[in-house]
């Protein structure tokens, strides 16, 4: 990156992919936001309300769970695909939230006809299966995984079957007598009386919303309009390319972009995936560069890192290379978007994971077993801090030398360009000039 600078061809095109390249809060929503100002639509592909996605601009400092990160851009389309699992109680919930803050999204939200619904039922299972659980997922509790589990046993309710009444009615009470069963099985008993009249009233406001999420890209695409797509979770949290079994119930993936945003693969021009500057994760499951107790604390505290969704701590540790370079390779990215540097700013030494190693078997790739991640030994290396304050910094150039040699390694370790750097939390903190 010395001589190369800011790769900004790595978001050339009309549509662009954004995708967490490590456990999910990267930073995305940040990246999605200070992005949505270039495009005219920014479509969700997949998860849920268990995805917390921070924008902070002016005196709004929102976390979206549902809506897309361009919400606060006035003029933006924000779309939910058809890979989403949308909580339609939350979702109506958040729109109304941000009304009652003055972001006026009159028109602007669609919601897939195609996209799964969850129900109350879903959020039940979940809990259920994690209390009755040896070996717990650590969840974020919102009927993910149950409403996809719904969907590829075609069981699941979709967006469409609301606009009937009658067929909006039946599925859903098809469903409780289903989750009936289930949560039987794993000793809970919660109340689902209400559950189809209450659900029946949230749909009501379906119709408002309701679209062809593929249709409208490909008719801005067709139009020369700019398209991104926001995922949410990370590459590691993939049901696929993460640490299964602890991982999220969706593909995460930029790959699942085109499925869940309903447009075809060639349609996507380039793939920039969001990385924090050092490593954190929420929920169970191996995270090899763990800080020791004191380093945990310390960057816990500098970054502020706790759930956006659940507000659980997250555990912190050393920039992982290895997951990083995997990530590069399933997403195909074409540019990486390095957020939170200003976090390391007062550390003396900063380590970077450059692989993995295991006793018996030597150097490593990022392993498809969960149980020998868990067993890996980080590779580190060691460089020099900058200890000195970031956050106003807004060019390349500008950053300390030891910050600039810091990202070049990363970028080396990554083998992809680096295309932009956040410094704080805020819409203007960012460094996309070379
Ligand atoms: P997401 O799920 O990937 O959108 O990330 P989250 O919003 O869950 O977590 C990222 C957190 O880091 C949020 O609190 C953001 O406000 C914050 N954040 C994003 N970029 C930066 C940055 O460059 N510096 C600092 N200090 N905080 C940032
Ligand atoms: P964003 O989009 C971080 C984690 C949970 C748990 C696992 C499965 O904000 O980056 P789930 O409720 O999806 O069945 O939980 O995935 N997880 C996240 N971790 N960021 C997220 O979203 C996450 N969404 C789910 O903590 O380990
Ligand atoms: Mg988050």
């Amino acid at each position: 990156m010395k001589n190369r600078g800011l790769n900004l061809k790595a978001l050339d095109g009309s549509c662009t992919v954004v995708v967490g390249c490590q456990w999910g809060d990267e930073g995305k929503g940040k990246i999605v936001d200070v992005l949505a100002s270039d495009v005219d639509i920014i479509a969700r592909y997949q998860g849920g309300a268990n995805a917390g996605h921070t924008v902070h601009v002016g005196d709004h400092h929102v976390v979206l769970h549902q809506v897309p990160s361009g919400v606060l851009h006035a003029d933006k389309r924000c779309l939910l695909g058809n890979g989403v699992v949308v909580d339609l109680a939350q979702f109506f919930g958040e729109l109304d939230g941000l009304v009652r803050r003055g972001v006026d999204h009159n028109g602007r939200i669609g919601l897939s006809t195609r996209a799964h619904v969850v129900f109350p039922y879903h959020m039940a299972l979940d809990l259920a299966a994690e209390a009755a659980a040896d070996r717990k997922i650590g969840t974020t509790g919102r009927g993910i995984g149950p409403a996809y589990e719904a969907k590829t046993g075609r069981r699941g309710v979709r967006v469409a079957d609301l606009l009937e009444r009658a067929r909006g009615e039946e599925r859903i009470a098809q469903g409780i007598e289903w989750a009936r069963g289930q949560l039987g099985r794993l000793g809970a008993d919660p109340d689902l009386a209400g559950t189809v009249a209450e659900a029946m009233t949230v749909a009501a406001r379906v119709p408002e919303v309701a679209t062809d999420v593929g249709d409208e890209i490909a008719r801005a695409l067709a139009a020369d309009k700019r398209v991104l797509l926001e995922g949410a979770q990370g590459t590691a949290l993939d049901v696929d390319h993460g640490t299964y079994p602890f991982v999220t119930s969706s593909n995460t993936t930029a790959g699942a972009a085109a499925v869940g945003a309903g447009i075809g693969p060639t349609m996507i021009d380039s793939v920039i995936g969001v990385v924090k500057a050092y490593t954190t994760r929420v929920g169970n499951g191996p995270l090899p560069t763990a800080f020791d107790e004191a380093m945990d604390e310390r960057i816990r505290e500098l970054g502020a890192e706790f759930g956006a969704t659940t507000g659980r701590p997250r555990r912190c540790g050393w920039f992982d290379a290895a997951v990083v370079a995997y990530a590069a390779r399933v997403n195909g990215l074409t540019g990486i978007a390095v957020t939170k540097l200003d976090v390391l700013d007062t550390l003396p030494e900063i380590r970077i994971a450059t692989g993995y190693r295991l006793r018996d078997r030597g150097d490593l790739p990022f392993p498809a077993a969960s149980w020998e991640l868990a067993r890996v030994e980080p590779v580190y290396e060691t460089l020099p801090g900058w200890q000195s304050p970031t956050t106003e910094v807004r060019s390349l150039r500008g950053l300390p030398r030891n910050a600039r040699a810091y990202l070049h390694r990363i970028e080396e370790l990554v083998d992809t360009p680096i295309a932009m750097v956040s410094v704080g939390t805020r819409r203007s903190q960012i460094i996309r000039e070379p």
